[in-house]
């Protein structure tokens, strides 16, 4: 299918001189002679690329600029003016007008130019957000107010310039988030660049950061840029910042305090504009207190401090989340589609998570492969779930027997107050006014195997 080109001039000639150049490429042209037409075709048609004219009586060209803005964002707009007012074309491009040409357009060669470069960039850009949404990674779910509150802090932060760090147990999504920063900052369109700092191998540290020349070292077969050369312009992501050794927190604090560096064997000095962001499992101050983690690169990588919450935390997005991973099991598994029960659900909200998200993500793969039928139960859950529990409320709707039930809130009770007192049976006894014995007695009439002394 042919690209759609919308010319907007008011001059009906100009219109006709433009559409005839454009539809000779083989463009399939749309034609407005005034603001408001244009804002009334590009609301109608599949428009590609514009070609406007600013000066036009109904509504000018940085008003229909501004105006498609809000409902086409990408759309790529070239420009005409023939007063070379250079203010105007100044707007223009701060509203984001992808070219600028000069009338009369006596060379049309300049004008398929601009419409063949604006078509290929936006081309570009569908590719690359059809991509991200095939590996379906960015986009965050999380409508409780915890999630609520770190996505507000991502938008707030992502636009500006600073250095993250986020924190997070595993499996939360530190990777996610900073992924996220990187989208909605204005290096999106550059390279995010992620370095695990536990895994270099001591002796490559500085090549892999920093690059090499050919014949730097034996085995230097070719020259490499390395990870900060990768990043310029963009963001590199240092994940497992915690674990990263002693001899590379100093090589690295030293770019970012310096801005430039050298790669291995290389004479020339390189500037680099790179956005850290930073994550780890770790508490890092700790880290520095205990003289593991330098405190001036501690204090250089959290400008801004990110915390993702544990799964346990927010088990209100529990259902959003094992929906939307249930889904995405089932396609990539070629399973007919597939609902969790409510009961099921909630057997997912009794359990705490240790493994976060990644663990959730993981229990409902294996459930969409496992279980028959189009509805996943409580029993499946709690059957692939050690530790998950049938609600209480399904089972009383169910008619389970009185002792049964006195049973199950006997066994909740006995061992959570065996861990609040790491299992000292004489402890947890006394904390429940019971003789020691009788929790004695009371733990193997539960099956309950755990206790000190
Ligand atoms: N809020 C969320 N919405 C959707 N998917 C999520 C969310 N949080 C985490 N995930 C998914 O959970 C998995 C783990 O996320 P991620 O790798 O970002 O965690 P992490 O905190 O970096 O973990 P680790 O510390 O183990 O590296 C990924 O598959 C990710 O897509
Ligand atoms: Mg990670």
């Amino acid at each position: 299918m042919p690209a759609t080109v919308l010319v907007v001039d008011d001059e009906r000639n100009i219109q006709l001189t433009l559409s005839r150049a454009l539809s000779m490429e083989g463009y399939a042209v749309e034609t407005a002679s005034g603001g408001r037409e244009a804002l009334e075709k590009l609301a109608a048609l599949p428009v590609d690329v514009v070609v406007m004219d600013v000066r036009m009586p109904d509504l000018d060209g940085l008003a229909v600029l501004q105006k498609a803005r809000e409902t086409r964002p990408e759309l790529p707009v070239v420009i005409m003016s023939g007063h070379g007012s250079i203010d105007t074309v100044r707007s223009a491009f701060k509203l984001g007008a992808f070219d600028y040409l000069e009338k009369p357009i006596t060379e049309k060669e300049k004008l398929l130019v601009a419409v063949k470069n604006a078509l290929a960039l936006e081309s570009l850009r569908a590719e690359n957000a059809a991509l991200r949404r095939a590996a379906g990674q960015l986009e965050m779910i999380g409508g409780g107010a915890a999630m609520q509150r770190l996505f507000d802090l991502v938008r707030r932060t992502a636009p500006s310039e600073g250095r993250v760090l986020i924190t997070g147990e595993n499996g939360t999504g530190k990777e996610l988030v900073a992924r996220a920063i990187h989208e909605q900052s204005r290096r999106r369109d550059r390279p995010f660049v992620k370095l695990n700092c536990a895994a270099v191998p001591a002796e490559l540290i500085e090549s892999e950061l920093f690059g090499h020349e050919r014949g730097a070292f034996t085995g230097a077969v070719a020259a490499r840029r390395g990870r900060f050369e990768q990043a310029d312009g963009g963001t590199l992501f240092l994940d497992e910042v915690g674990d990263m050794p002693a001899a590379m927190q100093a090589k690295v604090l030293r770019v970012l305090q310096e801005g430039e560096l050298e790669r291995v064997g290389g004479q020339q000095t390189l500037r680099c504009d790179v956005r850290v962001v930073a994550a780890t499992n770790k508490d890092l101050q700790a880290e520095v207190a205990a003289g593991r983690f330098r405190e001036d690169l501690y204090y250089r990588l959290n400008v801004v401090p990110i915390h993702t919450p544990a799964l346990r935390e927010h088990k209100e997005d529990v259902p959003e989340l094992a929906a939307r991973f249930l889904g995405e099991a089932c396609e990539r598994n070629g399973r007919r589609a597939m609902r969790l029960g409510r009961e099921a659900i909630a057997a997912l909200q009794t359990h705490d998570w240790p493994g976060n998200v990644r663990e959730l993500r993981n229990l409902v793969e294996r459930l969409a492969i496992l279980c028959d039928g189009p509805e996943i139960g409580a029993d499946d859950v709690v059957a692939m779930l050690p530790g998950a529990r049938r609600p209480r409320g399904d089972r009383l709707r169910a008619g389970a027997a009185f002792h049964e039930l006195v049973e199950e809130a006997e066994r909740e009770i006995v061992l959570a107050a065996l861990e609040a007192h790491q299992d000292s049976v004489s402890d947890t006894a006394r904390a429940l006014g019971l003789e020691r014995s009788h929790l004695y007695k009371k733990m193997r009439a539960l099956g309950i195997k755990r206790g000190a002394e």
